[in-house]
């Protein structure tokens, strides 16, 4: 698959007055963790997520006329100010998608953007970011050059464009969970975009994400550093095997409901993912005292309680609490009296499994 396949069309006449699309769209927590990336943008390994509820960007995308074509012209708005740094990366993605979109160089963009949660909160906002930028790309393209998708196609098509900005992005375009990756465990899997996980037993829908911040700091090694860090690892052909024999075994817990092996197989991606940055060439270590305090915290209170609960952690200090809604009270106050109890911070978001993105406007 090539951008020749979702290759659009170009203005046939001239814009005359602005076209805007908007949508809210997701972050997603990966489950089996993507890490390492191979070609354009695509991943070494398959990864499964689940997509949130709560923490979403909202992107307002505006087409305006312009005279004559030419690079991208993009005005960007983050949070209502303008921002050099993020628009500065927008921009090259957009520019990197003209061929998908040829009408980008026929216009002047205005793209404004913000999140329902606080930046580096240990939660993805560029999945959120590309996702939402991509849907209003595939809309725009809709309105100004009458491109007619089905609603699977359109929703694939976002995917494909979303993964070329941020490869945690292409799962955020469906509810639920989502798989990106080409896996014998799932029929119409691919590595160019992510497709949804359907064979979810009722009690996965009642998972709730609660992400304790233990550190908001800018991380001191970006994802897309650590991705390359994977390039040469000398566990990289194990770890590759390994995220393979856990997307299947996830596959299966969630069709049948096994809330013991979900909490197993979730752990060791989170600690994998950790581990794979430990032993990297220029190692660097992202958990902090505070992280490992409530990591074991959490592992006790599973046999102390006997409850449904585990962590995961993306690549931050930060620790996404996993647990099923009839244990929220119980969790609650695991919460509250032991594992916030001692945290400068003291703060967490509350999140949930969520229902894939909203056109808006
Ligand atoms: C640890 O998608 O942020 O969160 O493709 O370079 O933008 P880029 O990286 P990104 O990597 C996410 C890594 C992760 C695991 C995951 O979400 O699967």
């Amino acid at each position: 698959m090539t951008n020749s396949d979702f290759q659009g069309s170009a203005l046939t006449t001239a814009l005359t007055e602005p076209v805007s699309v908007s949508w809210q769209s997701p972050s997603n927590i990966a489950l089996v963790k993507y890490w390492g990336k191979k070609g354009r943008q695509l991943p070494v390994n398959p990864s499964l997520s689940m997509t949130l509820s709560k923490a979403v960007t909202e992107t307002k995308l505006t087409a305006f006329p312009r005279n004559a074509d030419g690079d991208i012209s993009l005005d960007f708005w983050f949070e209502g100010s303008q921002d050099n740094t993020f628009g500065e990366r927008m921009c090259t993605f957009l520019q990197s998608v003209t061929d998908i979109f040829p009408w980008l160089a026929q216009v002047n963009l205005k793209l404004e953007t913000h999140n329902t949660f606080p930046h580096s909160a240990g939660i993805a906002s560029s999945a959120s970011a590309f996702s939402a930028l991509a849907l209003c790309l595939c809309s725009l393209e809709a309105e100004l050059c009458g491109v007619m998708l089905s609603e699977s196609e359109f929703r694939f098509k976002a995917s494909y464009v979303a993964r070329l900005g941020s490869g945690s992005a292409c799962r955020s375009l469906f509810p639920g969970f989502t798989m990106w990756g080409l896996s014998k465990s799932l029929p119409g899997s691919s590595d160019f975009l992510a497709v949804p996980v359907t064979e979810v037993h009722p009690v996965f829908e009642t998972l709730r994400d609660t992400i304790l911040i233990v550190n908001q700091n800018k991380k001191p090694v970006s994802s897309t550093e650590g991705h390359s860090r994977m390039t040469g690892h000398p566990f990289a052909e194990a770890r590759i095997k390994q995220a393979g024999k856990n997307t299947s075994d996830l596959l299966e817990a969630l069709k049948t409901g096994d809330k013991h092996n979900f909490c197993r197989i979730v752990e060791n991606e989170a600690f994998t993912l950790h581990a794979l940055m430990m032993t990297s060439d220029s190692a660097f270590m992202l958990m902090l005292p505070e992280t490992i305090y409530i990591i074991s915290r959490i592992q006790e209170a599973r046999k102390e309680k006997g409850l449904h609960i585990c962590f995961t952690l993306d690549a931050g200090p930060n620790i996404h609490l996993l647990y099923f809604e009839d244990q929220f009270e119980q969790v609650n106050k695991l919460i509250v009296e032991e594992l916030l109890k001692n945290n400068e911070q003291n703060m967490r978001i509350d999140d949930l499994y969520g229902n894939g993105p909203v056109k808006t406007a």
